[in-house]
């Protein structure tokens, strides 16, 4: 079931509540206290982009199998820009971007069962859709309209990513991890390109992305060697 409103302070925190089953969409127009990667805020305009959480049972996934949850989500993203003709590449470690604009942001919250397992995550997502004008404190926002040059239907893109999410989502429920893993290598942003990446103390090196492992540690080969790099240890310099 889809579940719109009007204003939310964030969709994760609704989306969180016990009387949402797996597969429920929670929508918000506006988002009044919206959250983003690394504890910063998320911004949309309201009524003109997709803020939204979708509630996903994954009881079958080992709290150490996260990754694969985002990598389910992101290529479903992905997906979805491929039939507007968007040629959308995953950041590590999911953001969405074009060229090297980012046009979604996806931040996923698991609950955890016993035994070592998941009992149940949301997946919240932004999407800018319609938004053209964008505060300039953002660094690099794109959005649906700017790159396709014509407004969309808000409810369409959701309907057509929540169509593919489904589709993803099976395959790793399934037995197609390996087609997941295969399929979000082929959609890395700066895959195989030399690239600037920054420490957390600050300190750049070029190095140059040779994949992802399941886990979603980041190989980045330099002339050192490869090393490999979780989420927050690295940044990318854009
Ligand atoms: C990021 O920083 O890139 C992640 C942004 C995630 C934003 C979405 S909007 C819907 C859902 N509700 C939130 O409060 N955040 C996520």
């Amino acid at each position: 079931m889809f579940y719109y409103f009007d204003e939310l302070g964030s969709t994760i925190d609704e989306a969180r509540d016990e009387k949402y089953a797996h597969g429920d969409v929670v929508v918000a127009r506006r988002q009044t206290a919206g959250r983003g990667q690394r504890g910063k805020k998320w911004s949309s305009a309201a009524g003109e982009n997709l803020t939204f959480s979708v509630v996903l049972d994954t009881s079958f996934l080992r709290t150490g199998e996260q990754f694969l949850l985002l990598e389910t989500v992101a290529l479903a993203l992905v997906d979805t820009f491929a039939s507007y003709g968007l040629d959308a590449r995953i950041k590590w470690t999911n953001d969405i971007y074009i060229g090297d604009r980012k046009i979604v942001g996806v931040l996923i919250d698991h609950s955890l069962g016993a035994g070592g397992m998941l009992a149940r995550s949301g997946a919240g997502i932004g999407i800018n859709v319609n938004q053209t004008l964008f505060d300039p404190a953002l660094p690099n926002p794109t959005s649906m309209a700017l790159e396709t040059g014509h407004t969309l239907d808000c409810r369409e893109v959701l309907e057509r990513f929540y169509e593919r999410l489904m589709v993803r989502f099976e395959m790793l429920r399934g037995g197609g991890r390996e087609v997941l893993q295969r399929d979000y290598h082929s959609k890395i942003y700066r895959l195989d390109v030399p690239a600037r990446f920054a420490l957390p103390d600050g300190a750049e090196f070029t190095g140059t992305i040779r994949g992802v492992d399941p886990d979603g540690a980041l190989a980045i080969e330099t002339p050192g060697g490869v090393g490999k790099y979780l989420y927050r240890e690295l940044s990318f310099v854009i």
